[in-house]
């Protein structure tokens, strides 16, 4: 069986989640395959984005769920953006898509793969990166307290998400509080993709 090593980390917001994508885009090489899973809006295209724009891809990386596969040559390493969303499991194995991680009849590139669960035959090796929203889970106290005993400080006291986006060093708990944060677990399917995780460098 392939070996796994699985790393979670929360990103609080969309820039957080661009950076981690940013640094993955430095760490791959041809033949790298990503395979992306999360329910709607969890942020696959949006990570894909960042990750192609690291990569050194100046056209607007768009989300193929209507294209099927986007093809982008433009960077360090060719990227292959594929999304399975509309399509049946059927269909997908007719798509034939180790075409792009075998290098024959297309140059070897980064395959990154969307809705990726529906793939009947997974390469031997590949990264797994699922995204999941984290619900505003523990509200603040002056939230959950009708409007009407909350006094004037207290509204004060809950900054605007603009206010958010501009802070460096905002503080942790209010930002947890909007649903803008993602779980982001990258998981290692064999040795290749456990070195690539070992070189991730995480800042606190
Ligand atoms: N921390 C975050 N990380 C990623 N996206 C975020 C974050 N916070 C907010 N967002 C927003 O969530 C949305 C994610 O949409 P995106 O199209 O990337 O999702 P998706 O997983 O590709 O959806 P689909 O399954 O429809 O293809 C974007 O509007 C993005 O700006
Ligand atoms: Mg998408």
């Amino acid at each position: 069986m392939t070996e796994t090593v699985k790393i979670d980390i929360y990103a609080n917001n969309l820039v957080a989640t661009q950076a981690i994508a940013t640094q993955l885009a430095q760490l791959v090489s041809a033949g790298t395959i990503i395979l992306l899973e999360g329910n709607l809006g969890s942020g696959k295209t949006t990570f894909i984005q960042a990750f192609g724009k690291s990569l050194g891809i100046h056209t607007t990386i768009a989300s193929p769920t209507f294209t099927l596969i986007d093809e982008y040559t433009e960077g360090r390493l060719p990227l292959y953006h594929i999304d399975l969303y509309r399509l049946e499991r059927s269909q997908v194995a007719s798509l034939h898509l180790e075409e792009y991680w075998r290098g024959e009849d297309f140059p070897l590139g980064v395959v990154a793969i969307e809705w990726a669960s529906k793939l009947s035959n997974l390469p031997p090796e590949y990264l797994n990166i699922n995204l999941a929203v984290v619900e505003e889970s523990l509200a603040p106290q002056q939230i959950q307290t009708p409007l009407t005993e909350i006094s004037p400080q207290h509204q004060l006291a809950i900054p605007s998400l603009s206010d958010l986006e501009g802070e460096g060093d905002l503080d942790q708990d209010l930002a947890e509080d909007f649903p803008e944060t993602r779980l982001i677990e990258l998981i290692a399917h064999g040795e290749t993709y456990i070195k690539l995780l070992e070189c991730f460098k995480f800042s606190q």
